[in-house]
């Protein structure tokens, strides 16, 4: 049975996770109409409030969903739930919903905004798996022309996911089209792609087809102030077949090496020395934006 453990906060009230409650016409629940944050919590502290916060709030103005709260309001609910739920690491996944009411597609104009949060258990990623890196799967990006909103519509995510836990793969890395190249690489279903081609760390660039991730920007600033540029371009598919070193980023899982691409390895098949690098730079500049 998955761990229940932790607390959730439903519109001001605080119950367990276990006993948390929602109405049932609630427009998330209709229609994914909402959006979300997942944040980290290390040692009881917070990774990088603020930039989740912001963005946070640009994706309820992409929605036209009006702001229920200020971003000092905010971050004090999420600091009363993290210091409630005494789980040292943990993850806060924060939702606001268009609100209640009946189930017509247009927004009901006497709707109020529902905000949900909930705070649980969340492990590092094992040093052992770290090291050895992960598997990913390509799949096609067959999402909505706005992946960069962090919107709670995540159906193509959920089954890329699946197609990647049934080929025994941690991650599905997202191609869309098909031109010369092989079509571009997005991002993956629940992570940002970086790749190491012909010596050069690249990613794609923030231009609308991928979640601008908090983790990816952290890493860019870090890596950089180690002097390591990361150039921000279109990334093909031909390229990533090609790479010396891919990684994924994420909330969870920080810089993760991949060592297997489509059942292919990844340069030597295990995290890369300059994914490493990459990895202890951001730890570095981790530990510096806990609060
Ligand atoms: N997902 N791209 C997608 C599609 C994501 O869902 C995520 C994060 C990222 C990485 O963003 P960040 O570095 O800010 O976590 C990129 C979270 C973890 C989730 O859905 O649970």
């Amino acid at each position: 049975m998955a761990d229940l453990r932790g607390i959730a906060w439903v519109n001001g009230k605080i119950t367990s996770l276990e006993d948390a409650q929602v109405p049932f016409l609630d427009r998330g629940y209709f229609f994914g109409d909402g959006v979300y944050e997942a944040i980290k919590v290390t040692g009881g502290k917070l990774f990088a409030l603020e930039e989740h916060l912001e963005r946070f709030e640009r994706s309820m103005k992409e929605i036209r969903i009006p702001a229920p709260k200020t971003k000092a309001e905010f971050s004090a609910i999420i600091r009363e739930c993290v210091e409630k739920a005494e789980i040292p690491d943990a993850m806060v996944y924060l939702q606001v919903t268009r609100g209640v009411g009946p189930r017509m597609h247009a927004f009901l104009p006497k709707a109020e905004p529902m905000v949900t949060l909930f705070v649980s258990p969340m492990s590092d990623v094992a040093e052992v798996v770290r090291k050895a890196g992960v598997t990913c799967v390509t799949v096609a990006d067959e999402r909505w022309a706005h992946p960069h909103i962090k919107t709670l519509n995540l159906l193509p995510n959920v089954l890329a996911k699946q197609t990647a836990e049934e080929q025994g793969a941690y991650e599905a890395i997202f191609i869309r089209g098909e031109e010369p190249g092989g079509g571009l690489v997005t991002e993956a279903s629940s992570s940002n792609v970086v790749a190491v081609v012909d010596g050069q760390v690249v990613t794609p660039p923030t231009n609308g087809s991928i979640l601008p991730g908090v983790t990816r920007a952290i890493m860019i600033e870090t890596a950089r102030e180690a002097g390591i540029p990361v150039i921000e371009r279109d990334l093909t598919l031909e390229e990533l077949r090609r790479a010396e070193e891919i990684m994924v980023t994420n909330t969870g899982a920080e810089v993760l090496g991949v060592r297997e691409l489509d059942g292919i390895p990844v340069g030597k098949g295990e995290t890369g020395p300059i994914t490493q690098k990459l990895y202890e730079v951001f730890m570095e500049g981790f530990a510096k934006r806990l609060s």
